[in-house]
């Protein structure tokens, strides 16, 4: 038996009560069904519009229903439709016709925005902790390392020497910003779409600001035809979920380049690697793998989304009902990437001989003899383009800037003194680059203090 099924003559194709059906993924949002369904039933019965007795009878219903549930003991298949009809079907079950009541003055069209706004809410706010909890490690493990210097890339070539610190934070700075966009995206969430009804309102002299009230909305939708169309809250998740991946995969890409035999710059804990079914040898960075290849399915769930409401006629199609994939399927790989991430960062191991080893070549330190022929007077340009020729004479000759001696240095320049040896020795070339924001570790204290303020305040 259906619920709307007075208006039909016979009974509808089981192929199409499958296809029709959104039962298997939004059980889902159970709880949050409950949730709203108990506030309404409080709205209903202080508005008069049912009686207190009614308004009591339902929400004790709905709380045996609730825990029946979290026992495991509701069952459902597609004949049921949506966790909606399940929930109103347990209702009347249970307390028979008062418990047809309690869809009174509102639409499973607001319904669902309802469930998804309050389940939204809470994912944001747990995904807002895990990203504080990264940003934290990152700290940290940027701490712990302030004397570990590496080569910065471009290109993937070497490029100039930097703090292994600085590089990290670098990734602190993409999560801040993450942190910044999920934030926004709770106050669009945080609106109470119920009472909107099927999409014109109700009839019913109903109390909207009470029903947010009770939900902890901060505010009440103000267009009922908008708010069972809407589903930009769920955009702004999926984008920001996809920037937030691809944030991770770069980060996973980078470690599991740094994790090769051919850099060694980290090594992963055994926990986050699995081994070859053929290969004795092998410890594969298959967790940093999954995180860069789950991020394509954050692409496209935002674009499967994108593409369902582009040109979607007003207000509620049964299109919509795709939405919520799209959103578990985010929430869910986001969620575990967060929290595995977090503890490879915790448990690798920085091979700071290593990074420093490889500064040794590919003469990172070009910039800084060139920067040193500046102070001696020289034009950049010229001084670069001496450089070029000082480093070409060092592959063909196969030596370093540092095996250089000052006399072929003078062939190139007679400006250059013995100071140039200091000038461009690693760490020197680090602790010059003292501009706001660069790799000195001057500059690095204050971008940790930054983060940390931020942080504090960041409510
Ligand atoms: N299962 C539906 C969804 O997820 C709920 C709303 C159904 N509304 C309707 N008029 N059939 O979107």
């Amino acid at each position: 038996m259906k619920l709307w099924e007075g208006r039909f003559s016979k009974d509808t194709a089981r192929i199409f009560d499958e296809f029709n059906a959104s039962i298997k993924v939004d059980i889902n949002l159970f709880e949050y069904d409950i949730m709203g369904s108990v506030a309404h039933a409080k709205m209903l019965s202080k508005c008069g519009i049912i009686s207190e007795e009614e308004g009591k009878l339902i929400i004790t219903a709905l709380n045996d229903i609730l825990n029946d549930y979290r026992d495991g003991k509701i069952e459902f298949d597609v004949s049921d439709e949506d966790v909606h009809m399940l929930i109103e079907k347990e209702l009347i079950k249970r307390i028979g016709q008062v418990g047809k009541k309690v869809h009174t003055a509102r639409s499973r069209n607001d319904q669902v925005v309802l469930d998804e706004r309050l389940f939204c809410r809470e994912k944001n706010i747990y995904l807002q902790e895990l990203i504080k909890n990264l940003i934290n490690t990152i700290i940290k493990l940027a701490e712990e390392n302030t004397d570990a210097i590496m080569p910065g890339f471009t290109h993937l070539q070497k490029a100039q020497p930097v703090l292994f610190s600085h590089y990290i934070l670098a990734y602190a700075q993409m999560l801040k910003r993450d942190l910044i966009r999920f934030k926004q995206n709770f106050n669009s969430i945080n609106i109470n779409p119920l009472g909107s009804a099927a999409l014109a309102g109700t009839s019913f002299d109903i109390d909207r600001f009470f029903v947010a009230n009770q939900l902890g909305f901060e505010g009440v939708t103000e267009n009922s035809i908008d708010t069972v169309s809407d589903r930009d809250f769920i955009l702004e998740m999926l984008f920001n979920i996809a920037i937030l991946q691809i944030h991770l995969s770069r980060l996973a890409e980078d470690f599991i380049i740094f994790n090769t035999d051919e850099f060694k710059f980290i090594e992963l804990d055994d926990a986050y690697c699995s081994g070859s079914s053929i290969m004795p040898q092998k410890k594969n960075p298959d967790a940093l793998e999954l995180i860069r290849g789950k991020t394509g399915r954050t692409i496209g769930n935002l674009v499967g989304l994108l593409t369902v409401l582009k040109a979607l006629p007003l207000s509620y199609n049964k299109d919509l009902q795709e939405d919520k994939e799209f959103l578990f399927d985010s929430i869910d790989t986001a969620e575990k990437s967060l929290i595995i991430i977090n503890e490879i960062l915790k448990t690798l191991r920085v091979n700071k001989e290593n990074m420093l080893m490889s500064c040794k070549s590919g003469f990172i330190n070009a910039t800084d003899l060139a920067d040193y022929l500046v102070s001696k007077g020289i034009a950049f340009r010229d001084a670069h383009f001496i450089v070029g020729n000082i480093v070409k004479f060092c592959i063909e000759s196969k030596k370093t800037l540092e095996d250089v001696s000052l006399k072929e240095y003078r062939q190139f320049c007679d400006k250059i003194e013995e100071d140039v040896y200091d000038f461009i020795d690693i760490r020197n070339c680090v602790q010059r680059r003292k501009s706001y924001g660069g790799t000195s570790q001057k500059a690095l204290m204050a971008q940790i203090d930054n983060l940390k303020e931020f942080l504090k305040s960041f409510e």
